[in-house]
This record gives structure tokens, sequence and C-alpha cells, in this order.
């Protein structure tokens, strides 16, 4: 099918964590520069991208299941093209490129190559482009952002914290920041477009650095642009969890009261196998700390369950910690070996069984919790920004509290955007359920007249 009457239409799927998200609002800023139209149909698609995980072996499976069904897409229109970025991309490589229906393999650092490579493959060249780089942070580069409330802002890249289990620091390479001034132009250029919220994206935010400025600097500053936009960031490592970041989340008022803090483990010897660089005992008094500092703060947590070598009193202990710790929320994971981190050499010696059984007597324990935290919830009046018709059932509407929970509620005038006070009349594990107790835009009018 020639192509020439129209820009080469380019359908782009992610899938993982949110940095890929924010990656592929980067590839989307990318192509739009260089001639190319997004398109949300596959249909119509010239181009066929995949931004792939490669965190967890099942993550891989589903995605190669998707591929597969691309391939066949591509047998009934031959000349699309079919690209897979990312994490995948990076770990697999040529390994990939050799599948006859694969036209491009794209690693994280090599998205400003695309359109070039895109151009040569439809001239019937394939292309591989994998290098990691120690500078590339796409400082300079405008994301295609769609939703106009919530934004993704990927601060720093890669991860140097090896922890034994995870292929991160081989799929996304070294830590590099960007600089806090060109991030700030970015949330200033956020809150001309509208936008009230901005997380801070990277694999270890907390280690983000720029010269003499660190995380907690880069918070503030990010904070002082707009006291309107809510600010939160993800994901931290518990070793990079300063008194001064603390500090920041504790006293910037709109630096949302929410941290994300893996713990992985509840024990000490399986920690150290991990090489997560802290005792339990030392997470626990970070906690301590948290809570102390910051009143009525959410924590949620990951946990990897099966790890080699983990006993059932391990596990134990991890149970005990969650009990004990009462997280807002908690993710909870297989262990998956991963060729090239340390522990693919230790022996995948917990069956996968066991490890199932591991996982779900965490998730119910963590669900109970969940549940009794939300049902204390119910008749008070918390503050949500609106994000939209919900899924579920499209009459309602869903907003989050700085907290992140979840707050489902029947529309009546409400836009995106917009915050709200809903009266929680009930609750489940996962969300909150209520009604608007002002009128749509009430609490905005009633600040600014009170400004
Ligand atoms: N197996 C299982 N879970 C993993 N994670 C990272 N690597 C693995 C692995 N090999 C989990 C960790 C991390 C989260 C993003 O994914 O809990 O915090
Ligand atoms: Fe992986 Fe550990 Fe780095 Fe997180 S801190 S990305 S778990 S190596």
């Amino acid at each position: 099918m020639s192509t020439s009457f129209h820009s080469r239409r380019v359908y782009l799927e992610t899938y993982g964590c949110q940095m890929n998200v924010a990656d592929s609002e980067v590839v989307g800023g990318i192509l739009s520069r260089g001639g190319f139209e997004l398109t949300g149909r596959i249909a119509e698609a010239d181009v066929i991208l995949v931004n792939t995980c490669a965190i967890r072996e099942n993550a891989e499976q589903r995605i190669y299941g998707r591929l597969g069904l691309f391939s066949t897409f591509k047998r009934g229109r031959p000349g699309t093209l079919v690209g897979v970025l990312g994490c995948m991309a990076e770990r697999l490589r040529r390994d990939l490129l050799d599948e006859d229906w694969v036209d491009l393999v794209v690693g994280p650092d090599e998205y400003r190559k695309l359109p070039a490579l895109i151009e040569r493959a439809f001239d019937g060249e394939k292309g591989i482009a994998v290098r990691l780089s120690r500078v590339e942070n796409y400082d300079d580069i405008t994301p295609l952002r769609t939703d106009g409330v919530s934004a993704w802002l990927s601060v720093m890249r890669g991860c140097d914290k090896f922890c034994t289990f995870c292929v991160v620091p081989f799929t996304r390479g070294r830590e590099r920041s960007r600089s806090v001034e060109s991030i700030v132009s970015e949330v200033e250029a956020l809150v001309e477009g509208g936008y009230r919220e901005v997380t801070l994206l990277g694999q270890n935010v907390n280690s983000f650095r720029d010269r003499t400025r660190d995380f907690a600097d880069l918070m503030r500053a990010v904070a002082a642009v707009d006291r309107d936009m809510r600010v939160r960031f993800t994901t931290s490592h518990p070793q990079d969890m300063s008194e001064r970041l603390i500090e920041a989340i504790a006293t910037e008022p709109n630096i949302c009261k929410y941290i994300h803090l893996p713990v992985q483990s509840g024990a000490d010897r399986i920690l150290a196998l991990m090489n997560r660089t802290y005792t339990v005992s030392r997470y626990r008094s970070l906690i301590e700390r948290i809570r102390q500092s910051i009143p009525g703060v959410a924590l949620s947590t990951d946990i990897i369950s099966g790890f080699p070598s983990e006993t059932e009193a391990e596990h134990r202990m991890t149970i005990d910690l969650l009990g004990e710790l009462r997280f807002d929320g908690a993710f909870t994971f297989k262990y998956s070996p991963r060729e090239n981190t340390r522990a693919w050499e230790m022996p995948d010696d917990v069956p996968e069984e066991e490890k199932g059984r591991r996982v779900q007597e965490i998730t119910e324990l963590q669900h109970a919790i969940a549940l009794e935290q939300n049902r204390t919830l119910v008749g008070t009046v918390v503050r949500i920004l609106v994000d939209g018709p919900s899924r579920k059932s499209p009459a309602d509407y869903t907003g989050r509290t700085d907290t992140n929970r979840t707050v489902v509620f029947p529309r009546t005038a409400e836009e995106p955007g917009d915050e709200a006070d809903i009266r929680i009349d009930r609750a489940n594990s996962a969300t909150l359920i209520g009604v608007n107790t002002g009128g749509t835009g009430a609490v905005r009018a009633f600040e600014e007249s009170a400004a």
C-alpha cells in the first residue's frame, strides 16, 4: 500500500511501569517532531510499536502473546512495520530481530533514532539500536501527553543499585539525572497547559542529583512552581529516603502525603541476599520517622515472594512485618529469575506452587488491612482531584485523594481537573465510595474568593 497520501501513522502500545508510559510519551514527541502521526487504531497504522517490560518472565510472556497477534496482523497487511521498544528490546536484542516479523528493535536510550530507523525499515532494512547511554535523558524532548489533568515527568533514568533479582540496571543502564532548571520549566509548561498533578518519575527517583542539588531540593523547586499543582513521586529506595526529603514532603503543602517504599522482604538474611542495603530494623525505624514527621501519610510497598532459599519461617517474618507496619497498599510478586542478575546464579528452589501460596497469603492479609484502613474513612469528607469517568460505571466519576486513594462518586457536573469534597459512605479494600458534598467547582470558587 502506498503511504504517500498521508503522513505515516504509528500505533504505539505500552506495557510495564510508569517509566514506560512516560517513555512512550517521549517517543510520541520524537515521532511527531519527525513528521509521523500517532493513531489509536491498529487498523490504520503503517507502523506498530510495542514498548515492552522485562521485569518478570510472565510480563514478557504476555507481551510475546500480543506480539504474535501483531505478526498475524502483518501477514494480512504486508508492508506494516512492527517494532519492539523498551526493556525486552534491550534484553533480547538480536534474538528479537531474528524473528521474521520484527522490523525494528530499539532500546530505551536510542529513541531519537526512531524516525530514521523507521524510514530505512520502509525500504526493507531491518533496524537495531540498543546501546545504553551514560548521558541520554531526553531533556529537550517535549513528551506527547494525552491526559490533560495528571502528567508523568521523568527526572532521572537508570539504576545503579543492582538488587540481585533485578534486570533494570541491565535494561536501562546507569543512573543519570536531568537538570533542575529543565524540570522546573517543564512543570511551568504543564501549569500553563492546565495540568493539576505531576508525578516525578525515576527507577530510583530519590537518588536524583543535579550537581549540588538532591531530590529534596528538586521537590521543593517543583512544588513552588504553582501551589495548585499536586506533586507526587515514584519510586523510591529506602537507602535514599533522607531526612531532608521527609522534611520536604511534610512541609510543602502541595507535595502529596503518599510514599511508595518497597521493602521486598521481612527477613534480614533475604534482604542481604537481595543486596537491598538495609535491615528490617532500619526499614522499620524509617517508617516510624516518616509517620512521625508526616501525620496521615499513606505508605505502600513491594514484596517478592519465593526468593532463592526463602524458608517458610522467613516468609512468616514478611507476614509479621506487614501486620505490624500496616501499609495502605502492597504489590506482591512471585520471584522470577532474570538472566545476567546475580540471583540468576542462585538455585530457584522455592517451588512455583509454594511461591503462589505465599503470594496469596500476603495478598489476603494486605486486603484485610487495606479494608480496615479504608473503613476508618467512612463518614468523613475527603478532598479529591477529579480524574474522569469511572471505567466500570460511566455515570460515575473517579478521583484521588492526596494519599492516592481512589474515590468513586455519582457525577453531578464535575469535570476532570476539578477538586471536590466527597463524603465517604462505603469502602472496600481498593476504593472509597461517596457523594459530592458541594457543587461543581465549589471548592475552587470558594478558595478563589477567600484568596
Ligand atoms: N522477580 C519478581 N519481582 C521482581 N521485581 C523486580 N524484579 C523482580 C523479579 N526478578 C519487583 C520488585 C520491584 C517491583 C517493581 O518489581 O518488588 O520493587
Ligand atoms: Fe531494580 Fe533495585 Fe534498581 Fe529498583 S533499586 S530498579 S529493584 S535494581
